[in-house]
């Protein structure tokens, strides 16, 4: 008897994330006529070029609007078409792309700039299916690039998408879940208009940057808010609060600072990975003896004990707590995993591709010395 019961109630729940046609006709409307007059004036949004939508949608990954507005006005300035892009050195994308961190997407922008021009011709291919054969082109970037540039009725699911989709459809498994994944995209695939889709799917990140946010969302202000079952359930009984993380490790470094007649001494780190491709200041896991063997075996001894000073850096998968020795090597050899090791001048560090974190090295070990 209540096994029947739990078998109904159970398929009244799921079927409630199910977004009905009219309702999905009203939500489009409420939605897009906020984005007409709520959205921010972001460069990307100036133009329907598909390269440049492209651009931005790579650089949004990971990354805030205020964050990416800067680096999309100085990469489009520096490579304005696809052509230019796949034209261009590998490392001078890099560098343009130096301080924005997740730098396998700037490689990847490069390799499929080149694929757009050599399978293509250089125009961009205008649907989901072909952009997403694309290097570093996923189902996301290609539903915004399909959607927002050539007006395919694709959806485009984020992190973002997934909270604010969550919440209107009253979803209550775990976002991240296989049910949920599947739940939200049956949900957008019904709300996607036909009709500026694109505008619809920007609206909704829109939505979740400005209103639907993870742990104070603005409901009153919230052009669903008549129809939203998440605020009809209470959006704590419903899937997309902040995720709860595991505190991250720690990892202890030392930083070789060697410096010769005003150069630095650079190791650029293998293409792929973390900082793939990038110089740094040579880097050894510590403890102290340890870190000191393995760079002794490059040929660079530090001098006694790190400076005071240290960085940390903070990533999402780990945090770097980096403490600066300097040092000394007359004939720097091979040092894992880097590919190479190298002097570079002082006043050739600003146009040399480096992280954030390599960085705010030299810049500590400047202000040290
Ligand atoms: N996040 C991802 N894509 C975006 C866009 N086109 N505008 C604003 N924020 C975004």
């Amino acid at each position: 008897m209540s096994g029947t019961h739990s078998r109904v109630r159970e398929r009244v729940d799921r079927d409630d994330t199910v977004v009905s046609p009219s309702r999905a006709k009203a939500a489009q409307k409420a939605i897009v006529a906020w984005f007409d007059r709520a959205r921010r004036d972001l460069p990307w949004r100036r133009t329907k070029d598909p390269y440049a939508v492209w651009v931005s949608e790579i650089m949004l990954q990971q990354t805030r609007v205020e964050t990416v507005i800067p680096y999309f006005e100085r990469f489009m300035g520096r490579f304005p078409d696809v052509e230019e892009l796949a034209r261009a050195d590998i490392a001078d994308v890099l560098l343009a792309w130096s301080g924005l961190g997740y730098y396998r997407r700037a490689r990847g922008l490069h390799a499929a700039a080149r694929e757009v021009v050599s399978r293509y011709g250089a125009k961009f291919p205008r649907t989901t299916d072909e952009l997403r054969t694309l290097p570093g082109v996923g189902e996301y970037t290609a539903g915004a690039v399909a959607s927002i540039a050539f007006g395919e009725r694709a959806p485009a699911i984020d992190g973002n998408v997934m909270r604010v989709v969550g919440r209107y459809i009253g979803l209550r498994a775990d976002v991240g879940s296989t049910e949920a994944k599947r739940a939200v995209r049956a949900a957008c695939e019904a709300l996607v208009p036909p009709v500026r889709p694109g505008d619809f799917n920007e609206a909704l990140m829109e939505l979740g940057a400005t209103v639907c946010s993870p742990t104070s969302p603005d409901c009153p202000s919230c052009p669903w808010r008549r129809s939203c079952r998440g605020v009809e359930l209470g959006l704590d009984a419903v899937a997309g609060g902040p995720k709860k993380r595991a505190a991250v490790p720690r990892v202890k470094l030392i930083a070789a600072i060697v410096e010769r007649e005003g150069a630095v001494l650079l190791a650029r780190r293998p293409l792929d990975g973390l900082f793939g491709g990038l110089g740094e200041p040579p880097l050894a896991e510590g403890p102290l003896p340890r870190a000191r063997t393995t760079f002794a075996r490059a040929g660079i001894e530090l001098h006694g004990k790190p400076g005071p000073r240290s960085v940390e850096h903070v990533l999402t998968h780990k945090v770097l707590e980096v403490k600066l020795a300097t040092a000394r090597a007359d004939a720097p050899q091979s040092l894992a995993p880097y590919t190479d090791l190298a002097y570079v001048p002082r006043s050739q560090l600003q146009a040399t591709p480096m992280s954030t974190l390599a960085r705010r090295l030299v810049r500590v070990s400047f202000a040290d010395a």
